[in-house]
């Protein structure tokens, strides 16, 4: 069944810096979720993440409006999960300057679905940085996140931070910036997020998972955006990484189960009908 889809063009969140929207269930589910990427226009232009392959062509699309293919230097990978590879292996095609920054565990958990030779990848794990000609990026693991080879992207020189899969929300329509959400529903969004994407919480030392948050806060960024995430700016920022120290005691509602299951099933038989 058809519904509408908000299309949000590229937000320019800081300078040369675009959060490429995208965004799932709007529409069909109780809320959407927001499935971004990044490009940061450099002296070497870096693309962060590159969405989901269901929604290529919108991708490539907003993408090539910002950068010619031909000038993509490098494409960093924060982990190995669908909606973060879904484009890799066709952008790399069409990107013949392009280094993948993967690691080796991406690599290798990737396996055959990762199309790219070795000869173009760059293996980048957590506290390295690499020089994109005017500036050098840090690669810095976010507090929450749900495969092991996750490292986020800091940019000294804008204040951002990529969160790959952490400071994410659910949001009840889609939005640019977390500023435009009902404020509770977004703290709210956060907990269930963290815990969602990161059962483990629960069984953690908490002073040890808020050394791991003290090193974003370290980091001071001034605007941050991830995969799940509208862009987070001023003093939202501090809001969110207040909210995620709360989240391993986060009231969080559980997730749909076998009964919901089967009412889906029910509603698309009675569609059928
Ligand atoms: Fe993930
Ligand atoms: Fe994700």
């Amino acid at each position: 069944m058809s519904h509408p889809k908000t299309r949000y063009q590229p937000t320019e969140i800081a300078p040369d810096t675009f959060l490429i929207h995208n965004h799932e269930g709007e529409g069909e589910a109780p809320v959407s979720v927001a499935l971004n990427t990044v490009l940061i226009r450099a002296a070497e232009p870096v693309v962060v993440d590159t969405g989901m392959k269901e929604n290529r062509d919108d991708y490539f699309e907003d993408l090539f409006s910002l950068v010619e293919p031909e000038d993509i230097r490098w494409v960093f990978i924060s982990h190995d999960d669908v909606d973060h590879t879904g484009n890799l292996n066709m952008l790399m095609d069409v990107a013949p300057n392009a280094t993948l920054l993967v690691n080796w565990f991406m690599a290798t958990r990737m396996g055959a679905s990762l199309e790219v030779s070795p000869a173009r990848q760059r293996w980048i794990g957590d506290g390295d940085s690499f020089s994109v000609g005017d500036r050098a990026l840090y690669a810095i693991r976010p507090p929450i996140f749900d495969s092991p080879t996750t490292r986020g992207l800091y940019d000294p020189t804008t204040g951002f931070y990529w969160a790959s899969d952490s400071f994410a929300t659910p949001m009840l329509t889609p939005v640019r910036d977390v500023a435009e959400m009902d404020e509770e529903f977004w703290r709210d969004g956060i907990h269930l997020f963290d815990r969602y994407v990161s059962p483990w919480l629960e069984l953690v030392d908490d002073r040890k998972f808020q050394k791991t948050v003290d090193r974003i806060e370290a980091l001071r960024p001034t605007v941050m955006a991830g995969c799940h995430t509208p862009a987070i700016f001023g003093e939202h920022v501090a809001k969110a990484i207040a909210q995620s120290r709360l989240s391993p005691q986060g009231d969080v509602a559980p997730q749909p189960d076998q009964a919901v299951l089967e009412q889906i099933q029910q509603a698309l038989l009675g569609l059928a009908a």
